[in-house]
């Protein structure tokens, strides 16, 4: 496995990769990797000739309050995980790499997939992902590039982006990886104490409620939303920043469940936000 850390050594390694005709697959990470991010290496492994990751925490995509300074870093440990799942290559560039003195240009997704959930929340998170993605695909060309569902938003924000820009890079999906007791592994989860993991499980177990409702038949999103947000009200630790549900994958707002609507929820335990969401589906 190689490192490789500028953007001139990348594209000679690239260019001798497609001399070769062989497929490349990538798996854009800000590292503190676990096994949700490891799936992703695997099946961009098992399904492309060359394999990438690229390990980068992304300063334009956090607000100036959040959590940029303190976000995990563990790169050796990150070396060695992903070198068990047998990948090639990791791209780990400097920000100043990627970002040097008098870089201009963003990319921008507008309009009624951006202005809700985390792109309200989190204003200019999403034009900081667009850009990175973008930057990301233009050194590394891959054939096709690994997301987790895990981000449901950040999925449809990059395939719009991949459609409007006439990007050849096909998108392929990874389901959410949960810890046995139903969490969603995230790197953030590594600032909850013990208590609050605890208290962090109500994200999951909320999601399940209404999993249930479904399945039991309602269809009405106030209902669904009303019990989700009751259960989250229970954990006194948790605080909700939104909790909401659309239309999937287009996220317009709709009012009763007909075919698929994404569920999505970002809640503070403690100081630490949270998200997580499922696909409700009409059976
Ligand atoms: P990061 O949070 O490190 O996540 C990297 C990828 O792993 C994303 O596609 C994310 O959806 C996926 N992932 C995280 N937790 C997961 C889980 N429990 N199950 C399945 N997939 C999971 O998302 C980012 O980084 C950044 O925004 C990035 C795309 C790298 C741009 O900077």
């Amino acid at each position: 496995m190689e490192i490789i850390t500028t953007v001139e050594a990348m594209h000679q390694i690239i260019k001798q990769v497609k001399r070769q005709g062989k497929s490349i697959g990538l798996v854009p990470t800000m590292g503190a990797l676990h096994d949700g991010h490891l799936e992703l290496l695997r099946r961009a492994k098992s399904m492309c000739e060359v394999t990438v990751t690229s390990i980068f925490v992304n300063p334009t995509q956090f607000g100036p309050t959040e959590d940029f300074n303190h976000y995990p870093r563990d790169f050796d440990n990150d070396c060695a995980k992903a070198k068990s799942t047998g990948i090639d290559i990791i791209f780990h560039p400097a920000a100043a790499e990627m970002y040097p003195e008098g870089y201009a240009t963003f990319v921008n997704v507008n309009g009624n997939i951006t202005d809700k959930l985390c792109g309200l929340s989190r204003p200019g998170h999403f034009r900081g992902v667009a850009t990175i993605v973008s930057k990301l695909f233009n050194i590394i060309q891959p054939d096709k590039a690994f997301f987790g569902q895990k981000d449901a938003q950040q999925v449809v924000v990059i395939k719009r982006m991949v459609e409007d820009l006439n990007m050849s890079t096909a998108i392929e999906i990874v389901p959410i990886v949960r810890a046995a007791d139903g969490l969603a592994l995230s790197s953030r989860n590594a600032y909850l104490s013990g208590e609050e993991r605890n208290a962090a499980l109500v994200l999951s177990r909320s999601l399940k409620l209404a999993e249930q409702a479904v399945k039991a038949g309602q269809r009405d999103f106030t209902q669904i939303r009303q019990l989700v947000v009751n259960e989250i009200g229970k954990e006194k630790l948790a605080g909700i920043d939104y909790v909401e549900i659309y239309h999937f994958p287009g996220l317009e707002p709709i009012e009763q469940l007909t075919d698929k609507a994404l569920l999505a929820l970002a809640v503070k335990i403690g100081k630490t936000r949270l998200i997580d969401n499922t696909i409700l589906e009409a059976a």
